[in-house]
């Protein structure tokens, strides 16, 4: 990676929905970066295409135009090679409702990434030990059903960084808990990114967007940089 070239990079993504006969124009030019170890939030009102730009930067889906380009590399193209390399190893994603899988275990959740990614050895002992740090290590057995939401969100988290990926994309990861058990995972989320992970954090909340390095608010289709607090 030459020294100039930020770690993901989105140009100009153009995004629109169809349903039925009408078109959802949602993202209109949106260009967006992080550098190495950044954290940045992404603010906007609801409706204004904040998960659908995270699941573009994530590649769980295509722009229609425009570009994303991960260590300058392309991953935004229908070409699955590049973007599933980048989606097994380079990202880890956490959504809002936890997405675990019912029947499978906290240890087993975890390892979800393993099956599809490396399917190293290691990723076992890896599991473990994100699963202790998390103060889950005694809950490996136990299925999502018996867990708390907080504790929900941190198998998320844990299964998200199995494979160490250099960003975690989250959003709204705090957005179904409540304010201490939000607390709580945003210590985490402070602690990882402290540890050197570059984090897109989509959120509603002005306060949780303040962790961050740096803020930027989708409006209009578009990305702007967030200078002028706005009264909601
Ligand atoms: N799969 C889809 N099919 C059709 N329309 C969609 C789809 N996903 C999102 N949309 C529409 O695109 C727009 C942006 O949705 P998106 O979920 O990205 O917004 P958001 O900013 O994340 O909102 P919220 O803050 O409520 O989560 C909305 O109008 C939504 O209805
Ligand atoms: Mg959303």
């Amino acid at each position: 990676m030459s020294e100039s070239s930020p770690l993901l990079e989105a140009r100009n993504l153009y995004k629109t929905y169809r349903m039925g006969t009408v078109d959802v124009p949602v993202l209109r030019g949106s260009s967006i970066h992080m550098e190495p170890g950044e954290w940045v939030a992404i603010l906007g009102a609801s409706g204004s295409g904040k998960s659908t730009l995270l699941h573009l930067l994530g590649g769980l889906d295509t722009p229609d135009s425009g570009e994303i380009r991960f260590k300058g590399e392309l991953i935004s193209s229908h070409v699955r090679g590049a973007r599933n390399r980048y989606r097994n190893r380079d990202v880890g994603f956490v959504f809002q409702f936890y997405h675990l899988l019912p029947e499978l275990n906290v240890l087993e959740n975890t390892l979800l990434p393993g099956l599809v990614g490396a399917g190293i050895r290691g990723d076992r002992k890896r599991a473990r030990e994100l699963l202790e740090a998390f103060g889950l290590d005694h809950r490996l057995t136990h299925r999502p059903r018996e867990l708390s939401g907080g504790e929900r969100q941190r198998v998320a988290i844990a299964r998200a960084l199995l494979n160490g990926p250099e960003i975690l994309l989250a959003d709204e990861p705090t957005g179904n808990l409540d304010a201490e058990t939000g607390q709580e995972i945003l210590d985490l989320l402070k602690r990882e990114h402290e540890a050197g992970l570059g984090i897109m954090m989509v959120t509603h909340d002005r306060s949780i967007a303040a962790l961050a390095d740096r803020t930027v608010v989708l409006q209009q289709g578009q990305v702007v940089p967030d200078e002028s607090p706005v009264s909601h």
